[in-house]
């Protein structure tokens, strides 16, 4: 019998009609049994400051409880001015912390980048790595993840139209599960 592994999503766009939100609604549906993926908000953490580590304010108590609690971090991100959105290099930051106590340490992960650009958020992604390394999170190398030409992907709706796009990321997530039952214990 497979064990069912959980996964905490956080999408690096706080924007409404975001593409980054809309794939990561995709992987959701697309995850194999094996995977749950839950989002994980982080638009509503105060910005990081090192003072509030003896009496850190409740949310981010709660942002460490739910990343704690996961299996498994999946990064959907887009990319700002070539690098890490800071919403989501906050909440990366509020996780690392108090030292030695990080929520992120050994999770599995996995980082998929989204953009209407050319080059899918390529520096963002591999900036988001650049963390990863030093936060003990083991990151899916392959398949690498750069969702190119966005704008074209999705309907009004935010249903994504682009049958190769579905293959794709339906094969990027199928990865994922392998690769959290490489790092994670049976
Ligand atoms: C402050 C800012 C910086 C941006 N820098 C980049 C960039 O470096 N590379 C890129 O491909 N797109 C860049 N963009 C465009 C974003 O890719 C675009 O707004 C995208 O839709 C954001 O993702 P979302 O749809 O999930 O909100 C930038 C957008 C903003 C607001």
């Amino acid at each position: 019998m497979s064990i069912t592994r959980k996964v905490a999503v956080l999408v690096g766009s706080l924007r409404k009609g975001s593409f980054n939100r809309m794939t990561a609604k995709v992987l959701i549906a697309l995850a194999p049994p094996e995977l749950q993926l839950e989002i994980v908000e982080i638009g509503d953490l105060p910005l990081y400051n090192q003072d509030h580590d003896d009496a850190p304010p409740p949310p981010y108590v709660a942002f460490r409880e739910k990343i704690k609690a996961a299996d498994a971090v999946l990064f959907v991100t887009p990319e700002y001015n070539r690098s890490v959105p800071g919403v989501l290099k906050n909440a990366i930051d509020v996780g690392s912390r108090p030292y030695g106590h990080s929520a992120w340490d050994r999770k599995p992960g996995a980082v998929i980048s989204v953009s209407p650009g050319a080059i899918g958020g390529f520096g963002a992604n591999h900036h988001l790595r650049q963390s990863l390394v030093f936060l003990n999170v083991p990151a899916m190398p392959q398949p690498e993840a750069y969702i190119a030409g966005a704008g074209a992907l999705f309907d009004k709706e935010g249903s994504l139209t682009n049958e190769g796009t579905r293959k794709f990321l339906k094969n990027f997530i199928a990865a994922f599960a392998a690769w959290t039952e490489v790092h994670l214990p049976r």
